[in-house]
């Protein structure tokens, strides 16, 4: 498996859109608008690859000096519980520690809350909706 950063609008980044749609947005009848995906131009994309296959991604987006927000973790149905999340996290903070963050949090749906609590995570606050389920904010002290 290969970790890597995607360019914003690279064959890869629209491989790394249809998995995020058939992962996050599909099973709750939404999907991503134009402006969302604008957005996301200044942020850290992230692919874990087998050859030209993409078996996870995420992405890591600037909150201030201090923090990044990781987001949009996805890895397929068929490849979950193989590490690939793992190691998508694991690639992920280095990257941000590098660039000199010194906290990462996310917006973390309920039913991912054991995955990112095994990787240090604590909640920090009380549940809210997002995209319609529920989710808590975690967040990890990257020094
Ligand atoms: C959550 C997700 C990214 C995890 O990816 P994954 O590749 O299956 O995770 P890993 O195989 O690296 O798992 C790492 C550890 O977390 C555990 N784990 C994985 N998903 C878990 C979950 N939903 N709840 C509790 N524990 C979980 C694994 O058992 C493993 O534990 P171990 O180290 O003791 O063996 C993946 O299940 C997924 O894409 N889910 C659907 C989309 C989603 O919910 N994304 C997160 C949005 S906030």
């Amino acid at each position: 498996m290969a970790l890597k950063m995607i360019d914003y609008g690279s064959p890869e980044y629209k491989q790394m859109t249809q998995l995020r749609l058939d992962m996050l947005r599909k099973p709750l009848g939404l999907t991503f608008t134009a402006e969302e995906l604008e957005n996301e131009k200044d942020d850290v994309l992230i692919g874990a690859f087998e050859d030209e296959k993409m078996l996870g991604c995420c992405l890591l987006t600037k909150v201030d000096e201090k923090t990044m927000r990781l987001r949009q973790m996805a890895v397929p149905n068929s490849l979950q519980g193989k590490g690939i999340g793992r190691a998508l996290m694991v690639f992920a903070e280095n990257i941000a520690r590098d660039l000199g963050y010194q906290k990462l949090i996310m917006h973390a749906r309920k039913t991912a809350l054991g995955f990112y609590g095994k990787l240090g995570y604590t909640i920090g606050g009380d549940e809210f909706t997002e995209v319609t389920i529920p989710h808590y904010v975690m967040e990890k002290n990257l020094r």
